[in-house]
């Protein structure tokens, strides 16, 4: 178990210290992201939907996304970071319209379109539920960096855990990576960041 929670702590310190540096290589950058619209984190995926439409990236245009892998049985960490943003949005008002939450997950074989409609309602009402084949959750999870596998020991019970590295990622209207917020990112934290980066 503690080799477990070790494992998983160095997973996400690596994909912060990812992401910690594409954020800083962004604002040195900023020019030219911006001109070129590339961006390092994200990028196209093609899913299906809790209500069991195909999706793509594309689909989310014109708003921010706010955008969290995980699995449906995850014990702790996923329900928490989720109720994050559920609180976070929640306190922004209204700016909250302009951000699309969406719940990625890399439990396909678990997580069914049926399974995935239950689990969204329990968080935000506009949460969007995302899962696919093993291949388009594998390519979805490669764009955003995300790491993700089986955890080791759980064997062929049907009730095994997934290891993952746990982030929020906040997209721009254009599919563009604007920031990541950690796992532990308190609600207030968050919703003060997204009101400083929505208004105006
Ligand atoms: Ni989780």
């Amino acid at each position: 178990m503690k080799a477990r929670i070790v494992r998983i702590a160095l997973a996400s310190l690596a994909g912060l210290a990812i992401a910690a540096g594409i954020a800083w290589w962004q604002v040195k950058n900023a020019e030219t992201v911006a001109t070129s619209g590339t961006a390092s984190v994200g990028g196209p995926f093609q899913l299906t939907d809790h209500t069991g439409k195909a999706v793509t990236d594309a689909d989310f245009r014109g708003r921010h996304m706010l955008v969290y892998f995980g699995y449906t049985f995850c014990p702790d960490v996923c329900p928490t970071e989720l109720s994050t943003m559920t609180v976070g949005l929640d306190r922004i008002g209204p700016l909250a319209d302009k951000v699309q939450p969406v719940f990625i997950s890399v439990d396909p074989q678990r997580d069914t379109v049926a399974h995935l409609a239950e689990y969204v309602k329990l968080f935000h009402p506009r949460l969007t539920g995302l899962t696919g084949t093993p291949e388009q959750v594998r390519a979805a999870a490669k764009a955003y960096r995300v790491y993700y596998a089986k955890a080791p020991g759980s064997g062929d019970s049907p009730d095994y855990l997934m290891d993952h590295s746990s982030f929020l990622y906040l997209m721009g209207p254009q599919g563009n990576f604007v920031t990541v917020y950690p796992a532990g990112t308190t609600p207030d934290r968050l919703a003060e960041d997204l009101k400083k980066r929505l208004a105006g």
